[in-house]
């Protein structure tokens, strides 16, 4: 099994129609979407779904992770909680490109609250599509995981 065309998305209450969308737009650009929900609209805790998207990532089962709740900040904070993985919050595209280019980053927060459904999509493309430079960043992303835990 190989995770490299998978991506895990999953958001809290407050993200679900954003959700829908870009894992649509994601599908449709040849990624295989595992959606992991929630699916209704009731109250929910951000932490618990950052949390399992990241240990899919983390796992090796996923290449990439987009979470999102209504700033994208709390489920960021719970995603980096858990070890290799590198998740950033994002509200423009050239965010999106450096921490893939810079950050290595697996995982791509997104504020519901924050951002349209054209500029998120413009930004899960942007994250997805940028190589990491590797070079001088490498051995500081090696840092970063040397902190982990
Ligand atoms: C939920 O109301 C809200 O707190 C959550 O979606 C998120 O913005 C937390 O960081």
């Amino acid at each position: 099994m190989t995770a490299s065309n998978r991506i895990v998305l999953s958001s809290d209450h407050s993200a679900i129609a954003l959700r829908q969308a870009i894992g649509g737009h994601v599908a449709a650009l040849g990624w295989v979407v595992v959606d992991i929900g929630p699916t209704t609209a009731e109250s929910t805790d951000y932490p618990a779904h950052g949390e399992a998207a990241a240990r899919r990532v983390a796992s090796g089962d996923c290449r990439f992770g987009i979470i999102l709740c209504g700033t994208g900040q709390g489920i960021m904070m719970a995603a980096n909680k858990v070890k290799g993985v590198r998740c950033g919050v994002c509200a423009d595209t050239f965010s999106a490109r450096m921490i893939r280019q810079h950050n290595d980053a697996n995982m791509l927060s997104i504020g519901a609250r924050v951002v349209g459904e054209g500029l998120a999509l413009d930004i899960v493309e942007a994250f997805l599509t940028a190589p990491f430079d590797g070079g001088r960043h490498a051995p500081r992303v090696a840092m970063i995981g040397a902190l982990d835990g």
